[in-house]
């Protein structure tokens, strides 16, 4: 499998340490022989090789913080439109940044490839957020797969249970964590911390960003809410249609005042089936410590199917990592290699 990577971040380079580490494992036990024709990033740099690019050197060359385009049999100058125009390759990888407001530059990408014949997997969360119909509609018209395990709860596998293992149930509700940094705060309020202090905390371990807003107002929630709605229950919502609520507004009072009753604030994504509707919403939830979310502390994410064969399941992991996230990929890549279904 020819691989072409857009976007050379951390997940990327997860994904790139996973594939050398695994190489013979990947090979005998999963038939996926890989290479690498084509890196592309913004300011990381480009090369493009259609014998074949050398992945360790290239994250040598990342590691040593020099760029991409000096890379001797085929540096180049290309840009990411460029470079998916013009690569010969089986499969894209695309992991750039997340616009969930327009889901560019990552859904032209992604178009780009799909209508080239190239499978595409990608961790981003924008392009499927918005335009997951119309993308899974071109993957099949032409004959190509689009997989994206890693936008919801990362390397997690949530979505291929849902696609594999429960394929002959039927699920009527999902709610979960599916944000790590608002979780992490909720658990260091219940510990006594108040807000700004535990978001300081976040930000110093690095879960949250200088600007917490796309977290802490429900945004990242809502945009794995939008997926899993619109890929698991073939709706067509959108994140403006859904009702969304972070965890600013939540006082320690409250959060005393729960576990006084028994109860515990978790910032809830849920999608749901409603007569005929597919209705979906984000916001803090009051759970009891009885329910299986509630024991999920920290940085973690979990989600709970309700089903008509099994009751609830509930899984949970990891929800964000460079080798987390690039495993979600590595995953796609398997069953693009094996030629399952998108
Ligand atoms: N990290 C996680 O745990 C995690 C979990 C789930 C999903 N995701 C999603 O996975 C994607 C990648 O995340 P990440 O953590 O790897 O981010 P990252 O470290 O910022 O990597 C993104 C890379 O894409 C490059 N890039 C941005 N725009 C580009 C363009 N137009 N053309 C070519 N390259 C471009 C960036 O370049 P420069 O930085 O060099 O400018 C950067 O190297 C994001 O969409 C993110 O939301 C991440």
């Amino acid at each position: 499998m020819r691989l072409l990577f857009v976007g050379f971040g951390t997940v990327a380079q997860g994904l790139s340490e996973l594939l050398i580490e695994k190489q013979d494992e990947l090979s005998e036990k999963h038939g996926l022989d890989w290479e690498v024709t084509g890196i592309v990033d913004i300011l990381k740099g480009s090369a493009y090789d259609p014998k074949g690019l050398d992945l360790e050197r290239i994250m040598a060359m990342v590691a040593d913080g020099r760029s991409i385009s000096e890379y001797p049999e085929g540096g180049c100058d290309w840009d990411a439109p460029t470079m998916i125009e013009r690569a010969e390759a089986d499969t894209m990888l695309e992991a750039t940044y997340t616009d969930i407001k327009t889901g560019q530059p990552a859904t032209d990408h992604i178009r780009t490839a799909l209508a080239r014949g190239m499978s595409v997997t990608t961790t981003n969360k924008g392009p499927l957020a918005l335009f997951s119909n119309e993308l899974e509609e071109l993957a099949a018209a032409n004959g190509v797969q689009f997989l994206y395990e890693g936008t919801v709860m990362a390397g997690t596998p949530l979505l291929n249970l849902i696609r594999e293992t429960l394929a002959g149930s039927a699920i009527s509700e999902m709610q979960g964590i599916l944000n790590g940094t608002t979780n992490y705060i909720l658990t260091q309020m219940e510990g006594g911390m108040d807000y700004s202090a535990a978001l300081s905390q976040a930000q110093d371990l690095g879960y949250a960003e200088a600007v917490p807003d796309a977290d802490v107002l429900g945004w990242d929630a809502l945009a794995k809410v939008t997926i899993l709605g619109n890929t698991v229950f073939g709706a067509s919502l959108s994140p403006d249609d859904t009702p969304c609520t972070g965890i600013t507004e939540i006082t320690p009072a409250q959060i005393e005042a729960a576990g006084a009753d028994g109860k515990r604030y978790k910032l809830i994504g849920r999608v749901w089936r409603d007569g005929d509707q597919v209705r979906a919403s984000v916001g803090p939830r009051l759970m009891d410590l009885s329910h299986p979310l509630s024991g999920v502390g920290g940085a973690t994410n979990a989600m709970t199917i309700s089903t008509d064969t099994l009751g609830e399941v509930t899984i949970v992991g990891p929800g964000a990592g460079r080798r987390e996230t690039g495993f979600s990929l590595l995953c796609d890549l398997i069953h693009i290699a094996k030629g399952s279904p998108s």
